[in-house]
């Protein structure tokens, strides 16, 4: 972000109090800081309350061998039981815990908390005859259906650890996961909708094990297949076992058993600055507190009258935290939606909230932003007056689409609360609290109660107001990343290693205090871009170019884009046997679209660059190490910056000449 852009946003001076009825009656009130700040082990432990533990622990932090955090000491408790059963033992079995909208319209379904104990309980028996036992880790690669849901919560009842694997993600991208945390079992479906035609899984997942097999030596032994678009699936009767052959022929009844507090829930893989994936661990009784704790006091959730909806997949931390295990640990109603938001019509979002009378909304900006372009028509043909509060994750929220979001979607009445996290702090770490907090476009406000933050220098001093600098966290928290997947030391390197002296946490974010010391996230200071709020690795995409026969050498950058927060830029040099070739067809050729194509396929199609520049060279500084600084310049047509510590300083003439010539 330009320094003045920068300047401009820190001028914002519009602000929203919180309206006179959400603050009289807020879950969380103002004192609620003071308390957690004077004694924070009690504030968690208060939090901690919350759930239901079979035994209470003994120590609520052991900190004692740092960053390894163990919370709750010695506490037991099951996941699937708070979040399910404990509702139904309380009366509330007929409360609806999810409303399902499928993408097709008038496919839909409500169910209720005691159906859902039902099923996890057949999922729970179903697994465990297939032969998964505590311990065992299971991958998850569905569409947004129920199943979905029952599956993470049977994983989380027999204590066998889940590793959800988004949808869109290629079949490469699922074998390496599969590999990394060794999953015994896939469950996934034959397909799922996506703007009005079905769309299969199932070969990917065929795919995927053949890989791990092949290349790794590591056997998937059972995959479990809902049947969800009735399309022709292969079939391998040793490995492959229908949902509605098992699940649905299952006991209904299931015996849960209490695990340790440090037990693993699951497991989450995200882009770090290398090509390799981290897998971010995640135990259940610190990781359920801080859902449940956030989820009520972030969102002034008010479970009996409240009817909450999140935009989120299931496959991204958001979808983990704040639809299954936040909401469902609270006994709220909630929307879950498969499809996409304009399909078959524009505003099929904002039929969903009038049909449903939602009243907690939680989504990314650049859905928001998607809507602003399409004009606010489409939004004020329905009733969303329902509409209490709204939420903004992912990224940062621009000014113009936060005012947008409270006027139009909002109807100027509703807090909208930005709220910053990480799939490794596991929930909301910053963010306004809508009856206290007063909001201000475009900046997350502040650490919520219990949480600590600061903006610091490289040298780790606290930075005045009106400065930036690298977001850390600076005392550990329930719901943070235990370790990654089998990789203990790059979770001290990546995590621990920049601020070790203080033992402070380092985010990965740049940011910004402004006059009044509230936060301004800027984004990711490291080689991670953010793409419609979703993270995607520099590394990771040029190893993906570069395993193409035709590529000698890639850079790809992050790129300001007016809708998607950041787009994928890439710049490529080619072999010398296919220059001619692209020469020939110039810019937009078939051979940029092929590299489209085949970061695709080997990624997924979220990480599909927007552009390919094919260029002769790339700027390197004297040590090897390419310059992505100027080449986001040249991404972002501005006039290339400085380029005296390049090892040639002509190159950036040959790219910006290549260019302008169009070829
Ligand atoms: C990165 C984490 C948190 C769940 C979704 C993404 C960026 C997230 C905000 C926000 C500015 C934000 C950061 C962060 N980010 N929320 N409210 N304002 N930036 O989870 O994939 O782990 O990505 O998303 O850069 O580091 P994730």
């Amino acid at each position: 972000m330009s320094e003045q852009t920068l300047s401009n946003l820190l001028k914002e001076d519009r602000r929203f109090e919180p309206p006179t009825d959400l603050a009289a009656d807020a879950n969380l009130k103002e004192e609620a800081y003071a308390r957690a700040a004077e004694d924070r082990e009690a504030f968690w432990a208060e939090q901690a309350e919350r759930l239901d533990w079979t035994q209470k622990w003994d120590q609520v932090l052991d900190w004692s061998n740092p960053p390894f955090a163990q919370w709750y000491v010695g506490g037991k408790l099951n996941a699937a039981y708070n979040c399910v059963d404990r509702h139904v033992e309380a009366g509330r079995g007929d409360k609806v815990a999810i409303h399902w909208v499928g993408e097709p319209v008038d496919d839909k379904r409500s169910i209720t908390y005691a159906e859902l104990q039902a099923e996890v309980s057949q999922a729970a028996n179903t697994l465990t005859e297939l032969g998964v036992g505590t311990g065992d880790r299971v991958a998850i690669y569905m569409p947004m259906i129920p199943e979905a849901v029952v599956t993470m919560l049977a994983c989380a009842r027999i204590g066998a650890p889940h590793t959800v694997v988004f949808g869109g993600f290629s079949s490469d991208a699922l074998a390496s996961r599969l590999v990394d945390c060794g999953a015994k079992v896939v469950v996934t479906a034959d397909g799922g909708y996506r703007r009005g035609a079905p769309s299969a899984l199932k070969p990917a997942v065929d795919e995927a094990r053949a890989k791990a097999a092949e290349r790794d030596g590591h056997t998937v032994e059972k995959v479990l297949v809902v049947q969800r678009t009735g399309g022709e699936v292969a079939w391998d009767d040793d490995v492959d076992v229908w949902w509605h052959e098992s699940v649905a022929k299952a006991s209904p009844e299931h015996q849960w058993e209490a695990f340790d507090a440090e037990h693993p829930l699951y497991v989450m893989y995200t882009s770090g600055t290398t090509g390799k994936p981290k897998g971010i661990l995640h135990t259940t009784g610190g990781y359920l507190t801080g859902c449940a704790y956030t989820h009520w006091a972030v969102f002034d959730l008010k479970p009996e009258t409240d009817v909450y909806w999140c935009t989120a997949d299931i496959g991204w931390v958001t979808g983990h935290s704040y639809i299954v295990y936040g909401p469902l640990a609270n006994g709220a109603t909630q929307v879950l939606y498969e499809g996409t938001p304009d399909a078959p019509e524009k505003g099929r979002w904002w039929q969903i909230i009038e049909e449903y009378g939602v009243t907690i909304f939680y989504t990314a900006p650049t859905a928001i932003r998607s809507f602003m372009k399409q004009g606010r028509e489409i939004p004020d043909a329905r009733d969303l007056s329902s509409l209490r509060v709204l939420g903004s994750v992912g990224e940062p929220i621009n000014p113009e689409a936060y005012v947008w979001y409270r006027e139009v979607v909002g109807g100027g009445r509703t807090p909208v609360v930005d709220t910053w996290w990480q799939t490794e702090t596991g929930s909301i770490m910053i963010s306004p609290l809508p009856g206290v907090t007063h909001g201000k476009p475009g900046s997350a406000m502040i650490p919520i109660p219990g949480v600590s933050a600061d903006v610091v220098t490289e040298e780790g001093e606290s930075v005045p107001n009106g400065s930036g600098g690298y977001l850390v966290l600076t005392e550990p928290w329930p719901s943070m990343l235990r370790t990654i997947w089998g990789d203990d030391q790059r979770y001290k390197d990546t995590y621990w290693s920049r601020y070790a002296q203080q033992g402070w946490y380092f985010a990965g974010d740049g940011a910004k205090k402004d006059d009044d010391g509230d936060l301004w996230v800027l984004g990711r200071v490291d080689d991670v871009m953010n793409v419609s709020g979703h993270r995607l690795s520099t590394t990771e995409i040029e190893s993906a170019l570069v395993s193409h026969p035709k590529v000698a050498e890639a850079a790809v950058v992050g790129a300001q884009d007016p809708d998607t927060g950041q787009a994928v830029c890439a710049f490529v040099i080619l072999r010398d046997e296919f220059i001619a070739e692209a020469d020939d067809a110039g810019e937009g050729s078939d051979i940029v679209e092929e590299l489209r194509n085949h970061v695709r396929k080997e990624i997924g199609a979220i990480a599909k660059p927007r552009q390919i520049m094919i260029v002769p060279e790339l700027p390197k500084t004297r040590s090897g190490k390419i310059m992505r600084r100027l080449l986001r310049d040249v991404a972002e047509h501005r006039e290339v910056g400085d380029v005296t510590t390049l090892a040639d300083s002509t190159v950036m003439d040959l790219i910006s000449g290549r260019l302008t010539s169009g070829k």
